[in-house]
């Protein structure tokens, strides 16, 4: 798939053209295997279509997020496997790198997003990917959220979905918040709190604990999972964020010995 930014009629916009169905069907397939032998309905995978099934699935979900009353692209033009996006200005990411470690501005940002977020879900709304790539924030302070192209819905239930969301957001935040992770953790209860059968779900992701323990011989990449399982315990949202995150890598790089631990 390739996004491309362009000029049309004077105003910024973004071409997305969705590629056929990619190659990590073989990892969707094992972490959709763990999250069903553990009963972690919120870490399951949706279905990841290519081509025009992924463009109607992200037109679908852009009409119904902005019904909802959340800041989306407006869709400005399509094509059979194509969509023409209005701009909504820089990546949250963008605006994390920007900040360059200054805590303080790192915070901000970061509660004004989680706001967002919660807001929308209050509403109804749930994303899918919210990373900070996926998140964006203008210069008047506004977050609007992209990149829909899978829907958690296929697999699971609203409240899972927001929960998944919690998850992914901790997740891409994980990076930014090295050796301050309470703060996070503190800002995503504030707000997880009020939601405690979304909050129930995300929790389930504690699950993952006694299976790395279990893993934990097999070799560097499995003790590091169990690692970050047992050293941020104490939060109640983060670890499992890690351990996804930990985990996902661990499906990438192949180590498959995974599968048979499952069974
Ligand atoms: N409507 C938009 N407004 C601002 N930036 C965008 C928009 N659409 C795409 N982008 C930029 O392009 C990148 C990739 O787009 P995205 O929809 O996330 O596709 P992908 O599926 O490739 O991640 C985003 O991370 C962002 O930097
Ligand atoms: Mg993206």
């Amino acid at each position: 798939m390739g996004v491309e930014s362009m000029v049309v009629a004077g105003r910024d916009a973004w071409l997305k053209a969705y590629a056929d169905g990619d190659s990590r069907q073989f990892g969707l397939g094992i972490l959709d295997a763990i999250a069903r032998g553990l009963d972690i309905g919120a870490l399951r995978p949706p279905p990841h279509p290519g081509g025009g099934e992924a463009k109607q699935i992200e037109a679908r979900r852009l009409a119904e997020l902005g019904a909802q009353g959340v800041r989306v692209p407006r869709v400005l033009g399509e094509g059979a496997s194509t969509l023409l996006l209005s701009n909504l200005g820089d990546t949250f990411a963008a605006q994390l790198r920007a900040a360059d470690g200054d805590a303080a501005r790192i915070d901000a940002l970061t509660s004004a997003v989680i706001d967002a977020i919660a807001d929308a879900h209050a509403r109804g709304a749930y994303f899918g990917q919210p990373l900070p790539r996926n998140i964006t924030l203008d210069e008047s302070g506004r977050v609007g959220f992209i990149d829909f192209e899978e829907d958690p819905l296929e697999v699971m239930s609203l409240p899972q979905a927001q929960a998944r969301d919690w998850l992914m957001f901790a997740f891409g935040m994980a990076k930014y918040y090295d050796g301050r992770t309470d703060a996070l953790a503190d800002m995503l209860s504030r707000v997880m709190r009020r939601e405690p059968e979304v909050a129930a779900h995300a929790g389930r992701v504690g699950r993952l604990k006694g299976f790395a323990q279990r893993i934990g011989w097999l070799g560097r990449s499995a003790r590091h999972v169990a690692h970050s399982i047992l050293v941020v315990r104490a939060a109640t949202l983060l670890p499992m964020l890690l351990v996804a995150a930990v985990l996902w890598d661990w499906l990438e790089d192949g180590e498959i010995e995974l599968l048979r631990m499952m069974f």
